[in-house]
């Protein structure tokens, strides 16, 4: 392992990206690599986990398993969102599962009771124990943090808060409204391929030309796509329409009228590191939840959400349809290009590495993300980390 992370080294210490390359091939399948990332991105970080629509009203829940851990999201009687383990504290059955309205959280195997903020509110037959004291039988609360709409956990409890790391977006985000988007779609994905090979297909147009010739390239054409500075724990990328299209749902319309006209011409990309992916128009969102299954293995959840506008709209339904018809198609012609990749790197016939185009700036972000929270290159102040080579707006 000590191999690779030299070899990995080198890819994250490029600090101008007119020289940037691709990880090791090494990188995608990695056992040794794949724990210390456990360890260090997914735990020590922020993981988007639902919507906040998605436990609406009191008593709703929505459980979720997070690289093994089974949690439920609940929404106590006061409104409360709580983030709890799910393991009964009596024997370690689960205590709920899936989602749905709850009063309470009772485990199926000898009915612990819980409330829905993790309390033990009964035991049966647990009087006579010696020494049982319900305030001890708590489920266990993971830390989370509410970022427009979107619940985040920090499973370690270590991480920085979450929405000063991010208040760099908010230019881009204001007279979107995305706190009033809402889910209409969730599908799951197996992936045979590695969380880093999602987010680095994600997070650039240059494939537009490729797998997207014939649905995107068209009107968001690759050479019409335009990065900006990242930060310490988000890349940002704009996807921007040809002026020979006008603006129309479901992508691009409708939206809150108080978005800028420009602003109707374009897609925001964003990632919030580890894996955190969405894309934003003025119509419509789908985020990317990614669940870690091992070296070269994700679970994906792909989140398809309407802008208030579009929900309000009278063709709502037919919207919706386009929408998620639309979205699913394009998902569906990277499915093919990731496996693809995954099964080349798993091949160990893979050499060196690959040069990047400008294009692919945000992957080189992401590559200096890796070398700062793995102990790679030496973390530079917040915001300052850019050694000096600090590349602006590229590609517009
Ligand atoms: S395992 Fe939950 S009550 Fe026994
Ligand atoms: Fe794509």
């Amino acid at each position: 392992v000590s191999d690779l992370l030299d070899q990995l080294r080198a890819t994250c210490a490029i600090t101008d990206p007119a020289r940037a390359t691709t990880l090791p091939a090494a990188a995608y399948r990695s056992p040794e690599l794949y724990e210390l990332e456990q360890a260090r991105l997914f735990h020590a970080g922020w993981q988007g986990v639902c919507r906040v629509e998605q436990v609406a009203s009191p008593g709703s829940y929505y459980s979720i398993d997070l690289l093994g851990r089974p949690l439920v999201v609940t929404r106590d009687r006061d409104g409360a969102l709580h983030v709890l383990s799910r393991t009964c504290r009596h024997r370690w059955m689960d205590v709920v599962s899936g989602a749905g309205q709850a009063s309470t959280l009772q485990c199926p195997y000898h009915l612990w009771t819980y409330g829905l903020d993790g309390e033990l509110l009964g035991a049966p037959l647990m009087n006579d124990v010696e020494g049982f004291d319900r305030r001890e039988n708590c489920l266990p609360r993971i830390r989370h943090e509410v970022w427009h709409g979107f619940v985040f956990v920090n499973l370690d409890g270590t991480a920085e808060p979450l929405a000063p790391r991010l208040a760099r977006l908010e230019t881009y985000l204001e007279n979107y409204d995305l706190d009033g988007y809402r889910s209409v779609d969730v599908t799951n994905w197996d992936c045979p391929w590695d969380w880093k090979i999602m987010v680095d297909n994600f997070m650039e147009c240059y494939h537009h030309l490729g797998p997207h010739r014939n649905s995107l390239e068209d009107e968001f054409p690759a050479a019409m796509s335009w990065t900006d500075k990242g930060d310490d724990l988000f890349s940002i990328m704009h996807i921007a329409q040809d002026q020979k299209y006008d603006v129309r749902p479901p992508f691009l319309s409708p939206g809150s009228p108080r978005l800028r006209p420009e602003q109707y011409r374009e897609i925001l990309i964003f990632t919030v590191y580890p894996h955190f992916m969405i894309s934003l128009g003025p119509g419509f969102l789908y985020w990317m939840k990614v669940l870690p299954q091992g070296p070269g293995k994700i679970v994906l959840q792909l989140d398809i959400c309407m802008s208030p506008a579009a929900l309000a709209h009278p063709d709502r339904d037919i919207l919706r349809r386009e929408l998620v018809d639309g979205v699913i198609a394009i998902h569906q012609e990277d499915v093919d290009v990731c496996a693809a990749v995954q099964r080349a790197v798993d091949s160990g016939a893979v050499d060196g590495v690959g040069r990047l185009s400008r294009l692919e700036q945000p992957l080189w972000e992401l590559y200096r993300y890796l070398g700062r929270h793995l102990g790679l290159v030496t973390p530079h102040p917040a915001g300052t980390d850019r050694d000096g080579s600090s590349p602006a707006e590229v590609g517009r």
